[in-house]
């Protein structure tokens, strides 16, 4: 039966190639693993050309005899960004996409029994002639073998590749029942499988020698002999269809995924196994919305590149699964875009189980260039759509260079290759021109419209050009509004206002299937874009995935994890002549109760939302006395009321007279006869503060009868470290394993210490690495390390110091498999 090693560990890199290294092990050189960069980078400030090169690696492995009646593949998952691949000195393969796997028989270039010369030259210049180059681009494009290689060893007869398209029997409608019910709900399925097989299948076949059985779970569906083949290219096709079977569906609410094999056998022997998880049910882009298993379902995502601090893209699965664990789990999304091309089988993989849907997309960015370079994309369509059609979480796939002109040809051929190769999908692209062509199912467009004052969205029917289509929004906010993690207070409540704001108009309009915002976190860029720093702030993340405000916006819509943030610190000198502004709370709570100094000031309900359409959309703050200007005894009681109506209006508008404000002041100097001199005094002791023993606010979030959760902002007393790790049991399989520490300053409430930036710097015991630095600064109170395994066994311990804070220490251990 076919066999996978995998090829990790141990190559040799040198940042330059030569000719000879296609022949001769290479003198100097570093030795690597794989997921592997180029080059390091600082986390900003540096250009993109230091990771632009013609670089080598090499590998030398022994080929056992035993493949000698075999096959044998060589795939590499992704190669940033045009590569060439030599065996024994000979020249086996060229690959033109960063972004897509490609795998190459090397059967007849193994020597069998000896040693065999693996060379790649690994081109990540970014002035070659392929997607997405040409042009500017706002992404770096790092370089380098950074996704597993392996060998694969089969059969003569085996499977090119096999395609499950799992299917509901009937039209099923989810949208009156409960979660609960969605989870017990069996339905009828079918799977349909498309095998494709070596054309050696075609002798066997005629004499009865070949079957082809299948498994879903523990369950043979299907025994069959293989009759009735197609030809194609390069081998046959055989179609199977299983009878319908009693399954759970794959759902955002519950996605129940169930493992298929798919076994190629002759004459009784297992010859190939194709394994793979499917998820039954129904997804349709409607005219008006988006339908899962038959319910209307809003897409709500953001979009994700596949970068991170000092490596790059190069970081193995458990940092690709993290990322889809926060967006489901922590920012509460439904959906997530791969911009702008397709991304690690890992993280898809990881969205498959924890039912996240998923939009991917060809690489490219604005530029469409020559027909060679057309021809790539095309190209780049079909692996696209053939390494990730197994996948229940993807749901769509883009087909058009992202925010390209109109290219009809083009567009033609990109959609004709995605529909062959795929026909249970629809296709979109993303553009930012209103009513441009559409050759797609579905009609994808970068909505920047939103730029603070404004309705969050435009119509669909201001932007479609066909109106019986569907309609989804890929991307809003990001540059309309960069927002770093220690922009002011004002500016980083605004980011999410802002998020809330489309958010909002989305929900409003019954005929937008979704909005996918940008972005889930910062990310290097080059120099035309971002904020000089190689820094695009648009995240609701920074790059080590440290929430901003913006963040919690998403999180409340979360079902399981308790949501309660309030937008300020309540430190008037942080706003321009010492004008709170608006304030909010961001909750997903039932009620919240704010406290001034163990006084009730006010209950707030999800219903107090001006963000109508949202279920918990952010609630303003218009109250910050209470009774407390009632119960001084200084005003009497027509007067106690204006003067609280008049320091909660002085807090939110500031001191600019409104209409409003002079007509309150007029009624209290005039009716109520209060003294103007008396103005500076009551302000300061109600609203400023000042010379107060100490001022509190405490925000109790209430659900279901029950504080589930306390924020408390009173003056700076004291600040510690809080830590989060993804894991501390390092596992180490076919490569080092690496685990993400964020870092979060705060003080004794627990409130980010957002422009806290004494350095940080990290020791590690055992046998572990730091990836980057070793010592930072915080940026906005949060920081993050990562930690590598280094290919042994053992215990050991990060610790994580910071001058004057205690130190943190986390256990850590590893474990290799191999
Ligand atoms: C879009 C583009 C994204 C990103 C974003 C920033 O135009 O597709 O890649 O640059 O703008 O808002």
């Amino acid at each position: 039966m076919a066999q996978r090693i995998y090829l990790d560990r141990k190559w040799r890199f040198n940042e330059e190639f030569d000719e000879e290294m296609i022949e001769v092990p290479m003198k100097k050189s570093t030795l690597i693993n794989i997921p592997h960069t180029v080059k390091e980078t600082p986390a900003s400030y540096f250009d993109e050309s230091i990771y632009q090169m013609v670089s080598a690696y090499q590998k030398s492995i022994s080929a056992p005899i035993q493949w000698k009646n075999k096959d044998v593949f060589l795939t590499f998952e992704g190669v940033g960004h045009a590569c060439d691949v030599y065996i024994n000195g000979k020249h086996v393969k060229h690959h033109d996409c960063g972004y897509t796997a490609f795998t190459i028989n090397v059967t007849r270039h193994l020597k069998y029994g000896e040693d065999n010369l693996i060379t790649v030259r690994v081109d990540s210049r970014e002035t070659l002639n392929q997607p997405p180059f040409g042009y500017v681009i706002d992404y770096m494009t790092y370089g380098g073998i950074y996704r597993d290689v392996y060998f694969e060893i089969k059969d003569k007869t085996h499977f090119i590749d096999v395609f499950l398209q799992p299917s509901l029997l009937e039209r099923v409608s989810t949208s009156k029942r409960t979660k609960k019910q969605i989870k017990m709900m069996k339905v009828q399925g079918i799977l349909k499988t498309e095998c494709y097989i070596t054309n050696s299948i075609y002798d066997l076949a005629v004499d009865d020698h070949a079957f082809i059985r299948q498994y879903l779970g523990e369950d043979l569906i299907i025994s069959q002999p293989v009759v009735g083949l197609e030809h194609v290219e390069g081998g046959y096709i055989f179609n199977i269809s299983s009878a319908p079977a009693t399954v759970k569906l794959w759902d955002i609410e519950n996605p129940v995924l169930y493992p298929v094999k798919t076994q190629l056998v002759i004459d009784d022997k297992v010859v190939d196994e194709f394994e793979a998880n499917i998820g039954f049910r129904s997804s349709e882009f409607r005219k008006n919305g988006y339908y899962l298993n038959g319910r209307k379902v809003k897409l709500r995502g953001l979009n994700r590149h596949q970068s991170y601090p000092y490596v790059g893209y190069a970081m193995p699965e458990s940092m690709q699964r993290l990322d889809a664990k926060i967006l489901k789990e922590e920012l509460a999304v439904n959906a997530v875009r791969t911009s702008h091309y397709p991304q690690s089988q890992y993280f898809i993989d990881e969205c498959d189980k924890l039912g996240l849907l998923v939009f991917t997309e060809i690489p490219g960015w604005q530029h469409i260039g020559d027909n060679d370079w057309k021809d790539i994309a095309v190209e780049n369509t079909k692996d696209m759509v053939v390494q990730y059609r197994n996948h229940p979480s993807i749901i769509l796939w883009g087909t058009r260079i992202n925010e390209s002109q109109d290219d009809d040809e083009l567009y033609k051929r990109t959609n004709d290759v995605a529909h062959k190769y795929d026909p249970t999908r629809p296709t979109g692209g993303v553009r930012v021109i209103a009513k441009s062509s559409l050759l797609e199912d579905v009609y994808t467009y970068n909505d920047f419209v939103h730029s603070g004052k404004n309705k969050g969205c435009r119509k669909k029917s201001d932007i479609t050009s066909d109106v019986e289509k569907p309609y989804l929004i890929s991307e809003y906010n990001g540059h309309m509004y960069p927002t770093k993690p220690y922009d002011s207070e004002k500016h980083r409540q605004e980011h999410a206002i802002r998020h809330a704001n489309v958010l909002n108009s989305v929900a409003e309009e019954t005929d937008i299937a979704g909005a996918f915002g940008w972005c889930m976190f910062d990310y290097n860029t080059h120099k035309d874009f971002g904020s000089g720093d190689r820094v695009c702030y648009h995240g609701v993340m920074d790059m080590f995935r440290n929430p901003k405000l913006a963040a919690s916006v998403y999180s409340a819509f979360s079902d399981s994890e308790n949501v309660l943030e309030v937008t300020s610190s309540f430190d008037i000198g942080e706003h321009p002549a010492s004008n709170l502004g608006k304030t909010y709370i961001i909750t997903n709570a039932d009620l919240v109760r704010m406290y001034k100094n163990d006084e009730l000031i006010k209950e707030y309900t999800p219903a107090d939302s001006e963000f109508e359409n949202m279920k918990h959309g952010p609630i303003l703050i218009d109250d910050f006395i209470g009774d407390a200007v009632e119960n001084s005894g200084e005003f009497k009681k027509g007067q106690a009321k204006l003067v609280k109506q008049a320091l909660n209006q002085l807090t939110i508008e500031g001191f600019k007279i409104s209409p409003s404000m002079l007509w309150t002041a007029l009624k209290l100097v005039l009716i109520h006869r209060f003294n103007p001199s008396k103005a500076v005094a009551t302000y300061s002791k109600y609203i400023g503060d000042w010379g107060n023993a100490s001022r509190e606010y405490r925000f109790e979030a209430i659900k279901d009868g029950k504080t589930v959760k306390t924020v408390t902002k009173a003056a700076v007393t004291e600040a510690h470290m809080e830590i989060k790790s993804s894991h501390t049991l390092l596992t180490e399989w076919h490569t080092y394993d690496v685990a993400n520490i964020r870092i979060k300053i705060l003080d004794q409430n627990n409130n980010q210490l957002y422009f806290f930036n004494r350095p940080i710097s990290f020791e590690v015991d055992g046998p572990f690495e730091v990836i980057g630095p070793t010592s930072i600064s915080p940026v906005g109170g949060a920081a993050g390390v990562y930690i590598k395994s280094i290919g042994e066994d053992g215990d050991g311990k990060l610790t994580i110091h910071c001058d004057g804070l205690e130190d943190v220490q986390i256990g850590l251990s590893a474990e290799c498999l191999v």
